[in-house]
């Protein structure tokens, strides 16, 4: 790829640093409001005490605010620093506090700030998990001390869990292979994974598959490579597509990535064969390093799922939930415990043909970034 590439995607980096580094001043500030009053109207019961297996002590401040904590995985995709921002803001407008906390994809400094946020008396806990399973027992520990907990975008696992808002990920799946089949109706396809341990990796499998079973059952496509991608990490994902490619010496016809990111990675190994621009990929988030590639002309689909949208809703029956109001809920999604009381937004395909209709008429990226590239 030419040099260019690499520096700007050096100043991305560096400008999702310093986005980071301003929301961590942000979740700073939250924290310093703390117990400084002001906004909330309702008087929650109050849950003081141990927690029942004697972890923490749980102060729960008695002014009448309502707080909304956050326990966010990663910011490592773009996506996840609007989702921190416009949850907080969400929040505040519902007059209400937000604690929010990220844990780097590391499952042993999630448990503890979950656990923090219980002990700060928090109303609801929100989890965004780094693996679904693992926060199953902040789950208990937050019911333990009265607090509800809403699993964000991701579901987590096995836990009685009251409340998950995500989009339809499995629908997410099918976008994604509905697009690619239309355009390869036939050949080699190449399935890039998120990671096992995120619940929202197995949903958007089963879609693809929902599209592409009858395919291969009449012998039209072949999966010929299928894997997870640790983290969803876009470094490794490009080492299996190169895998992919080597073991078929190159003669690929689809791809399709879990992610942007992992759509990146894959992207990367496909420029490598001079193949990028010619196989047709397929991720999702809309971030926008995807959508400059596609109107480039090197990933052909994201899918788009407005994270305003997520934010306000959960925000707003979250606060619900801390006033002891029973959120409205679509349909309910099982976690292998409990069927959950669940709210799932509609994701939307974006290809070159209609991306200024979306994602630039909606604001989420301006014209002017997703065309920098592209020559008038
Ligand atoms: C998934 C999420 C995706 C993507 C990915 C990587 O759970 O649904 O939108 O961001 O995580 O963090």
């Amino acid at each position: 790829m030419p040099e260019r590439s690499g520096k700007w995607k050096a100043a991305g980096r560096r400008l999702l640093q310093a986005a980071a580094a301003a929301l961590a001043v942000l979740v700073l500030w939250a924290l310093a409001a703390l117990g400084n009053g002001g906004g909330g109207t309702h008087s929650p019961a109050p849950h003081s005490g141990e927690i029942p297996d004697g972890s923490r002590k749980v102060v729960r401040p008695d002014d009448g605010i309502i707080r909304v904590g956050l326990t966010m995985d990663t910011l490592q995709e773009e996506r996840w620093i609007k989702d921190m921002e416009l949850l907080g803001q969400a929040v505040g407008a519902l007059g209400a506090e937000y604690l929010a906390m990220t844990a780097d994809s590391d499952d042993a400094k999630q448990l503890e700030q979950a656990e923090t946020l219980i002990a700060m008396g928090v109303d609801v806990l929100v989890i965004v998990p780094h693996d679904a399973e693992a926060m199953a027992t902040v789950v208990n520990k937050a019911h333990a001390a009265g607090i509800k907990v809403l699993s964000y975008d991701r579901l987590v696992r096995n836990a009685d869990v009251d409340l998950y808002v995500s989009f339809d990920s499995e629908r997410v799946g099918e976008l994604m292979a509905e697009s690619i089949t239309k355009r390869v109706p036939a050949g080699k396809y190449v399935y890039i994974g998120g990671p096992e341990t995120d619940y929202n990796a197995h949903l958007v499998k089963k879609g693809v598959y929902n599209v592409l079973q009858p395919y291969i059952d009449r012998g039209e496509i072949t999966v010929v490579f299928d894997q997870w991608t640790p983290d969803w990490m876009p470094a490794i994902a490009r080492d299996n597509m190169r895998i992919a490619l080597e073991k078929n010496d190159g003669r690929i016809d689809a791809v399709i990535a879990g992610n942007d990111g992992t759509a990146g990675g894959a992207i990367e190994a496909l420029a490598d064969w001079g193949l990028a621009g010619t196989v047709p990929v397929a991720g999702q988030d809309a971030e926008l390093a995807a959508a400059q590639r596609i109107v480039q002309g090197t990933q052909t689909m994201t899918v788009y799922k407005p994270i305003r949208q997520l934010a306000e809703v959960a925000a707003e029956l979250a606060v619900m939930m801390a006033k002891g109001e029973t959120p409205r809920a679509d349909r309910f999604v099982n976690n292998g415990k409990i069927d959950v009381p669940s709210v799932l937004l509609t994701p939307i395909a974006v290809d070159a043909s209609n991306i200024d209709d979306t994602i630039i008429a909606d604001g989420f990226h301006s014209r002017e970034d997703v065309y920098q590239f592209v020559e008038p």
